[in-house]
């Protein structure tokens, strides 16, 4: 191999080229500063020091899915559910675009059915009536049919946000109950793009048993699936999951969480340059910073959350997950401000699309 200055220097330089060893290399640099650097350059060329931003609706958290790592999984008994109605939902989209969002993503639990795809279809409708088709609207609402996917996309949806949570389809088994396919996961991704999405997906990086050559594979993952956009966490252990309950909170390994999850951007924008790549709010959830250092790592892309107040506390989808009692207007005030303390300007009124959706 290349000497180490010059592999940083290549990667920066020409997109999607670096081996599987290389891409190993890289998550295990030396100088965590010196990646974080070379990636933030590639996205200040990509994008500029600009922040895209997206109001984040989180709909609801009924789940028919139960995900061993999730803190709204079906099974956790102790979670107060709550579903939003189509008023509440297009009330608070009509929130965000008064305001300056230039778009909205809408997240819940996994919800399939006549019922739900008929109340999400009219509420797009609904949302493209008042705001135009300047206004980005990306949908969070996991796995649903290939009918569902074409009727909102028909409805005004443009974007798609599904984790394909590891690469690894044996690691993806063994944090899923058996029932939830990799591969079901890995067909709705294609058929997203079919149905005319940006398609976005992402994993959580610290899993137990993830190895980096299960976190070199992700990034490769994101390549050959020619994803958009990506939005990655670091995994924070949820007690009451089977995946976290009696894994004790230390500072240490917060750090470690936090540390794998900017790695994984840096490296993800290095290798893939022109990507939207979220700035996830669970590196918030691990430091007052988290998200901050992600843009400085090279993520281009913030959600913050404007979800009613009141509605927050149920979706804790791990634990320690901040902003609970900000009020939306609040919230937008005080990212304006750290926003402008690393240096970068946050892009209002603006549909912020991948650029590499656009070129292609
Ligand atoms: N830690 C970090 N991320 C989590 N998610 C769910 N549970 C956790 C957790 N304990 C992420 C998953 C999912 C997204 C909505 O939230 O990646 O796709």
């Amino acid at each position: 191999m290349e000497t180490d200055a010059h592999l940083l220097e290549r990667a920066a330089a020409t997109p999607r080229t670096l081996s599987h060893r290389e891409l190993v290399a890289l998550l295990s640099w030396p100088d965590a500063r010196e990646l974080y650097a070379a990636a933030y350059a590639v996205k200040v060329r990509v994008s500029g020091k600009a922040v895209s931003i997206r109001g984040l609706v989180e709909c609801g958290n009924v789940c028919e899915k139960d995900c061993r790592y999730c803190g709204i999984r079906k099974g956790n008994g102790k979670v107060h559910r709550y579903v939003m109605g189509a008023d509440e939902i297009v009330r608070e989209a009509e929130w965000a675009f008064k305001s300056g969002y230039g778009n909205l993503v809408l997240q819940s639990g996994e919800q399939t059915g006549a019922g739900h795809t008929e109340m999400i279809e009219a509420v797009l409708h609904r949302i493209r009536g008042f705001a135009g088709d300047s206004f980005g609207i990306t949908l969070s609402l996991g796995e649903q049919t290939e009918e569902t996917y074409r009727r909102w996309r028909a409805a005004g949806a443009h974007r798609y946000l599904l984790r394909i949570e590891t690469s690894n389809p044996k690691l993806y088994a063994t944090i899923h109950p058996a029932d939830h396919l990799w591969t079901r996961r890995l067909d709705c991704l294609r058929l997203l793009r079919r149905c005319g999405y940006q398609v976005g997906s992402g994993v959580m990086a610290g899993l137990p048993g993830q190895t980096l050559d299960d976190l070199a594979s992700d990034i490769e993952f994101f390549a050959s699936e020619d994803i958009d956009m990506i939005g990655m966490g670091p995994y924070i252990p949820h007690p009451d999951t089977p995946l976290g309950e009696g894994i004790p909170w230390s500072a240490d390994a917060a750090a470690r969480r936090l540390e794998l999850g900017l790695r994984m951007i840096a490296v993800a924008r290095l290798h893939l340059h022109d990507v939207n790549i979220a700035s996830a709010t669970a590196l918030q959830a691990l430091d007052p910073d988290g998200r901050e250092k992600g843009l400085l790592a090279g993520a281009n892309v913030m959600m913050p959350n404007i979800t009613d107040v009141g509605y927050r506390a149920n979706y804790q989808l791990y634990l320690g997950k901040p902003c609970l009692e900000e009020d939306p207007a609040a919230s937008r005030e005080k990212f304006e401000r750290r926003v402008a303390a690393i240096g970068e300007t946050i892009k209002w009124n603006a549909r912020g699309d991948s650029p590499h959706w656009e070129k292609r």
